[in-house]
């Protein structure tokens, strides 16, 4: 083998976690070697598969004496970028106040709007920093970021600009989506109409045609966009090639699933409200569901989503953190994997599924999510005994080693 074709890295004595359908669990490989070269998974397989001389076909070689190694962990919904932070409304929640009656009093996501709208662009790239660096440490090496603080085309237009500047600066991939019908903007308030023609007519074209937005996001509910308006945004989305998802269900059955599978969503996403019918029609659509343990927790919500139906109906559930400034002030994709287990009765397994191979379809990313040649060489190198681990404990800091695109980056 010339030099030139030698692989980037090789690490052996590993037990990977492929999450391949090879009729394991975890798609576990053990007595395994890995390998990777331009970025590309080379080599995942039983270590007695390599040729003799190992050394011989890799740039770099160690042993990682039986470490278990997963996929990049794929956080596919998030609203991370945004300035300042609700914590006087978790205290009004404490004392009784609902979600609802907040976001209808003039707080909720519009108080996340007024401080994102203040803050200059370094100013909320430096606030948001941060949150996605919290999200890499814990074994995130590709996300999701939806705008929707912005309400306006330069602050939509801003927060997409950092999410951009966010995976420059952290080596990640961030999958951009435009939530420009998250909430009524005040200076459109009794004017719900002409600020959805504002979204159709001026947002969306100018923020597809600027490249922002790898897709297109909207919170169909009845405190925020009725289905024909998010119907709308959506043919709008549609003439723009840019894939749509959907926050569906959360608080109400706005019929939000089917309205989703409708338009061949990539997600819908909450689906706390989802009726039978919803999921059917995300089934035959391939459209796959997002759940979201943290929102729930921290809303004290109490109607579960129908699990046993998206099983039934072999829907593909993704986990993500929905990490955002009202209803998930959550920092780790894996304690979201906890509560899917212990809110959502996912079994860890389903779990780490959730947030590899079925995120990455959530995201429409086929080149990720599970530990096979020719796939990207996003891996996490965990300091655990068994991959439940990743699920059980709350905390603390697992990720001995992560490596984006080939490259060692803690
Ligand atoms: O996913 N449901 C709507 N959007 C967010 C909440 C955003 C906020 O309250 O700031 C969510 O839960
Ligand atoms: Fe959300």
């Amino acid at each position: 083998m010339t030099s030139i074709s030698r692989w980037d890295g090789l690490l052996l004595d590993c037990r990977l976690a492929s999450m391949t359908a090879n009729g394991i669990a975890y798609g576990a490989i053990e007595n395994a070697a890995i390998g990777w070269k331009d970025g590309r998974i080379t080599f995942a397989a039983a270590q007695s598969q390599l040729p003799d001389k190992p050394e011989s076909l890799s740039v770099n070689v160690e042993s990682v004496e039986g470490a278990w190694i997963t996929p990049g962990l794929i956080d596919c919904h998030t609203h991370l970028v945004f300035a300042g932070n609700r914590a006087s409304e978790f205290e009004q929640r404490l004392q009784g106040a609902s979600y609802e009656e907040i976001a209808r009093a003039g707080g909720g996501i519009v108080s996340s709007v007024r401080q994102t709208r203040a803050a200059n662009e370094d100013e909320l790239f430096a606030q948001s920093l941060p949150r996605a660096q919290a999200l890499l440490q814990d074994g995130v090496t590709t996300l999701e970021i939806k705008s929707g603080y912005g309400l306006n085309l330069e602050t939509e237009e801003k927060m997409l600009r950092v999410a951009r500047r966010i995976s420059a600066a952290l080596g990640i991939t961030v999958h951009t989506t435009f939530l420009g019908a998250h909430a009524i903007p005040p200076e459109f308030s009794g004017r719900q109409s002409d600020y959805v023609d504002e979204v159709c007519v001026r947002m969306l074209p100018a923020i597809a045609h600027a490249g922002l937005a790898d897709a297109v996001d909207a919170f169909c509910e009845t405190i925020a966009f009725t289905a024909s308006e998010t119907r709308r945004v959506f043919e709008t989305a549609r003439g723009l090639g840019l894939r749509v998802k959907l926050h569906a269900d959360q608080l109400s059955d706005g019929h939000g699933a089917a309205l989703a599978a409708e338009f061949n969503a990539l997600s819908a996403e909450h689906l706390e409200h989802t009726s039978e019918t919803g999921v059917a029609a995300m089934a035959a659509a391939g459209t796959v569901a997002v759940l979201l343990p943290a929102a729930f927790y921290a809303l004290r919500e109490t109607k579960l989503p129908p699990t046993e139906s998206l099983r039934a109906h072999g829907v593909p559930i993704a986990i993500a953190s929905d990490l955002n400034p009202g209803t998930s002030p959550v920092l780790s994709l894996r304690l979201a994997m906890s509560m899917a287990c212990t809110l959502f009765r996912l079994t860890p397994e389903e779990a780490l599924r959730g947030a590899t191979v079925h995120a990455a379809q959530a995201l429409g990313l086929l080149d990720r999510g599970t530990l096979e040649v020719g796939k990207r060489a996003d891996l996490v190198l965990w300091d655990i005994q068994h991959p439940a681990e990743l699920c059980y404990w709350i905390g603390g800091n697992l990720a001995r080693r992560i490596i984006i695109d080939g490259c060692r980056i803690s």
